[in-house]
């Protein structure tokens, strides 16, 4: 199969599955116009962790890498009412930008973002007794994903469940040799998460939009 032919599917899964929604459009142009990488979840994709959370009734809510705020509308869609994403974010442009389209898909009162490093503001979230949470999605710089992995275990609720983005990166997290910082993070939390016995995971491999990448799913022990 080529690109084209897992593009032309996702395109097709759109047309036919996803729908029209104006403020996820909305937020996708608003983000190309200020010069965001084109880096969020595909419409499938996303689509797909708004109904995992649904499907886990999911109301608090962590996410690693706001971006322009797209994954971020998805998951706080699936809240119920009363529920709350926590988002953290680098770069304090992406920020602004993801703000305002939270705010103008109508969510500004169920997201909390917080600019800094994610590690940062994991560490601050535990200080302050934060959570648990019930989801929490890493999506941010991928080297350091075993740090995101450990810290958000400690706000993680027992039952919880995490979802790691981009863990495959086109198959070069089984490349030893390979120089991207970002997979040889991806290979480390692998091995991590597999000595890791509070938690049994799963990762599965993707094509579409993003090109050839993958997702690992968590189930934190304890419930
Ligand atoms: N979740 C978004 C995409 C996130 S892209 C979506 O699917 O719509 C990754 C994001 O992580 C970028 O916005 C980048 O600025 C941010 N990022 C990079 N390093 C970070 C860090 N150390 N702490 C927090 N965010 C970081
Ligand atoms: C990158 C980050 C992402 O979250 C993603 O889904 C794809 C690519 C990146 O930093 O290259
Ligand atoms: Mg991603």
């Amino acid at each position: 199969m080529s690109r084209e032919a897992w593009n032309e599917v996702d395109e097709f899964v759109g047309e036919t599955l996803l729908g029209s929604d104006p403020a996820l459009e909305d937020a996708l142009r608003t983000s190309a116009e200020a010069g965001l990488p084109p880096i969020a979840v595909s419409p499938a994709q996303g689509r797909f962790l708004q109904l995992l959370a649904r499907i886990h009734g999911a109301r608090s809510i962590l996410e690693l890498g706001t971006l322009g705020g797209y994954s971020t509308i998805l998951l706080a869609r699936a809240l119920p009412p009363g529920g709350r994403v926590t988002t953290l974010e680098l770069n304090a442009d992406y920020a602004e930008v993801a703000r305002a389209n939270i705010e103008h898909a109508g969510l500004g009162d169920r997201v909390e973002l917080r600019v800094g490093p994610a590690a940062e503001g994991l560490k601050t979230l535990i200080a302050e007794g934060a959570g648990p949470f019930d989801l929490v999605f890493i999506d941010a710089d991928k080297s350091s994903t075993p740090t995101y992995f450990e810290l958000s275990l400690e706000l993680v609720r027992p039952g919880g469940i995490i979802v790691v983005d981009n863990v495959v990166r086109g198959g070069a997290v089984v490349d030893e040799g390979t120089g991207d910082e970002g997979a040889l993070g991806m290979r480390r939390f692998h091995e991590l998460a597999g000595r890791e016995r509070r938690v049994q995971a799963t990762t599965i491999q993707t094509v579409g939009l993003k090109g050839y990448d993958g997702f690992t799913l968590m189930l934190v022990d304890g419930a």
